[in-house]
């Protein structure tokens, strides 16, 4: 199924690039936390910089549906009269988890320690997304999950379940397994306790201590005792860096470009773009940096520079794992080959990254090869005849569409993107902020 928004590039001329100072919207990662920690702390939690976008509130009103007060005062502040671990209510209807997999994930991991049955449910794109890679470990702690035959969603989750810790060895690199899996330790007698194969986003960790509970980290090891409280606190979320990567791409490759993105997150578990950027030739400054709310947080001045293809480290993926869309982009325009391995984890994002990507830049004429595991680009460098105009399917992924729309700033022509409302699930003021910033782009909705 499409939907009927497009959007519209135009190329940018002359050489002025992308120009301003902006504060991009809230982290997505955090933002989620924020209500799934705040309904379920004693107390009254404050959250400012909340993404106000359909994902997030696709877990706002699942809790909202299980009796939590959240009062949104504006877009971005939000007040949360948490309930305590053991204060949510049955809800009358299916869980609708939307197009997040976050929220599914790890509210698969919460709603396994309830005393009521839930039904989790989600769009089309999120009814295909493997969900094994959390129902395994949380049916070994006791939990009673079903799912459709493949794995897939919808999730029913039985209520009244005795959990009890485990240690899980986790075979791939997810935050999301890994926060499903200590959430639902937060229900569960004695320690539970995640290996991760490599660093993942370490947002619950950090925000779990931040409602003051115990979590410790030891090496690749995290773990927490079962059977605490959680205690209200006030979070300030910062913009979210998956967000600005489209800019840092954008910024970066269209000539005499001087942007700056404000209070942005830089938790190191997250800045892989950064240092990818970097590695291609990027001109990118932390200014400022500071620490918030225990999240680490700078402003990021980006100017354009010359890029070039490198071989992408691999211990760098699941560090920039949303980020590869943007980043394939900038491979297109760096001069030379630019070899993605170990990224196999993009097959089951929101689209199939790799291939949907493939797909829509070998529409604009750039030789884009898939391989199992990444893709391999050859790049020409910044400059006209690159890439062509064409028509592309976002496939109603979010990062799909807003890639293109920066390969916009230097295709030949026009690109036009099909599918694009669900760029509303991350960055809901998307073309309003690329267009104060010089991007030039249109929406067509019919
Ligand atoms: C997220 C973890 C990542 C990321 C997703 C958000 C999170 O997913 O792709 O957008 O908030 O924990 P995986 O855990 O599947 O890598």
């Amino acid at each position: 199924m499409t939907d009927n928004v497009q959007f519209r590039t135009t190329r940018k001329d002359g050489n002025k690039g992308l120009q301003g100072s902006i504060r991009l919207p809230g982290d997505k990662s955090i933002s989620h936390r924020s209500i799934m920690l705040g309904s379920l702390a004693e107390g009254v939690t404050t959250v400012s910089g909340f993404l106000n976008g359909e994902d997030c509130l696709a877990t706002l009103n699942a809790f909202r549906s299980m009796g939590v007060d959240i009062v949104e005062n504006d877009d971005t502040h939000l007040t949360i009269k948490g309930v305590g671990l053991q204060g949510l209510k049955a809800p009358k209807a299916d869980l609708d988890m939307g197009n997040s997999g976050t929220s599914m994930r790890l509210m698969t991991g919460l709603m396994s320690g309830q005393k009521f049955d839930v039904s989790l449910v989600g769009d089309a794109s999120l009814s295909t997304r493997p969900m094994r890679r959390v129902t395994t470990p949380l049916t070994s702690m006791g939990a009673d999950i079903s799912s459709e035959d493949d794995g897939t969603p919808p999730l029913k989750i039985k209520g009244g379940a005795t959990l009890k810790g485990i240690h899980y060895d986790m075979p791939v690199a997810s935050a999301q397994v890994k926060s499903s899996v200590l959430l639902a330790g937060l229900y569960a007698n004695g320690e539970t306790s995640v290996t991760e194969p490599a660093p993942t986003r370490d947002h619950t960790e950090r925000m779990l201590r931040g409602f003051g509970y115990k979590v410790q980290t030891d090496g690749n090891k995290m773990s927490l005792q079962g059977g605490g409280t959680l205690t209200a606190t006030e979070i300030n979320v910062p913009a979210d860096i998956s967000s600005a990567a489209f800019f840092l791409v954008g910024a970066s490759i269209a000539e005499g470009s001087d942007l700056t993105l404000e209070h942005v997150g830089v938790n190191p578990t997250r800045t892989g773009v950064i240092d990818i950027l970097n590695l291609m030739g990027a001109d990118i400054t932390l200014l400022n940096e500071r620490e918030e709310g225990g999240e680490p947080v700078a402003d990021i001045r980006v100017r354009s520079a010359s890029l070039k293809g490198i071989n992408i480290p691999e211990a760098l993926v699941p560090l920039a794992i949303d980020e590869f869309p943007a980043l394939f982009v900038a491979a297109t325009f760096a001069e030379g080959t630019m070899v993605l391995t170990g990224a196999e984890e993009l097959r089951v994002k929101e689209s199939d990254r790799i291939q949907v990507m493939a797909d829509g830049l070998q529409a604009c004429g750039v030789d884009a090869k898939p391989t199992s595991d990444g893709i391999v680009i050859q790049g020409k460098g910044a400059k006209a005849g690159v890439m062509s105009g064409g028509e592309i399917n976002s496939h109603g992924d979010h990062r799909i569409a807003m890639s293109f729309v920066m390969a916009g700033l230097l295709a030949d022509a026009t690109i036009t993107i099909n599918d694009c409302a669900n760029v509303n699930t991350s960055f809901p003021n998307f073309v309003e902020m690329a267009t104060s910033v010089g991007v030039g782009v249109e929406v067509v909705a019919d």
